[in-house]
């Protein structure tokens, strides 16, 4: 399986944080941000990986990575010349996949669990990894039947969620999802939607799921920011 990070973006949210950085290489206690996802794939045992990220900035991924030897990896990079969605970016990395499964990870997604045994026993279709959380309306949100453990579908930022979980930014596809992509419309602010590709798997009764034990935060507003260093001070202290 190929590992694909997306480090595209403009961080308004984090402004003037961002004024002349990516986000992606802010801190998050004591590693810059994108390390968190390199090594959640690392550590599940993923070692090719392409990091697609915007035109600013993307010599000091370059910079600041390298071959990804350091990290026992080998890193390739790609260019999102505009934003244009999350599964827009995924496109992007459709040669580099060749005919493999990949597992897509949001480059601001800081996760405590390991997810080795879900990578290594993934087979077919999609897995996705939802997270209760208390302010729902800020992500995509999973509305699941608990009597059959099925996800009935995903909202991407509703105003009135049907649950609590959070869909995290971290997506197991098999090789159909570039296909899928290829039959997407842009959304109502114009990008090519995640949600819009996990609903199709959806629909297509390919997608499987699990609800995350440990912690887990994105990192694309100030509280959030904040939340993911602590998260990661927690983790570095229970080593
Ligand atoms: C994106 C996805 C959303 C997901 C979130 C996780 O939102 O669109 O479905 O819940 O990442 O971090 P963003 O916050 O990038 O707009």
């Amino acid at each position: 399986m190929k590992g694909i990070v997306l480090a595209g973006g403009t961080g308004s949210r984090l402004y003037p944080l961002t004024k002349v950085t990516n986000k992606h290489l802010l801190p998050v206690y004591d590693k810059p941000m994108i390390y968190y996802p390199l090594l959640t794939l690392i550590n599940a045992g993923i070692t090719d990986i392409m990091i697609v990220s915007g035109r600013g900035h993307a010599g000091h991924f370059l910079e600041l990575l390298g071959s990804g030897a350091e990290l026992g990896a080998r890193f390739t990079y790609e260019i999102q010349d505009e934003a244009g969605g999350i599964a827009q970016a995924l496109s992007l990395a459709e040669d580099f996949a060749d005919d493999e499964d990949v597992a897509v990870i949001l480059g601001d997604n800081i996760f405590q669990d390991n997810i080795h045994a879900t990578i290594q026993s993934f087979e077919s279709g999609a897995h996705i990894f939802l997270k209760q959380v208390s302010d729902a309306a800020r992500f995509g949100v999973a509305e699941v039947d608990k009597s059959n453990e099925k996800i009935l579908g995903i909202e991407e930022k509703p105003e009135v969620p049907k649950s609590n979980y959070a869909v995290t930014g971290l997506y197991i596809y098999d090789n159909d999802v570039f296909d899928i992509i290829h039959t997407l419309k842009p959304s109502g602010r114009g990008e090519l939607e995640i949600t819009d590709v996990n609903n199709e798997y959806i629909q297509q009764g390919l997608m499987k799921y699990t609800v995350l034990d440990r912690n887990w935060s994105d990192a694309g507003t100030f509280e959030s920011l904040l939340k993911a260093s602590i998260i990661a001070r927690e983790d570095k202290e229970s080593k």
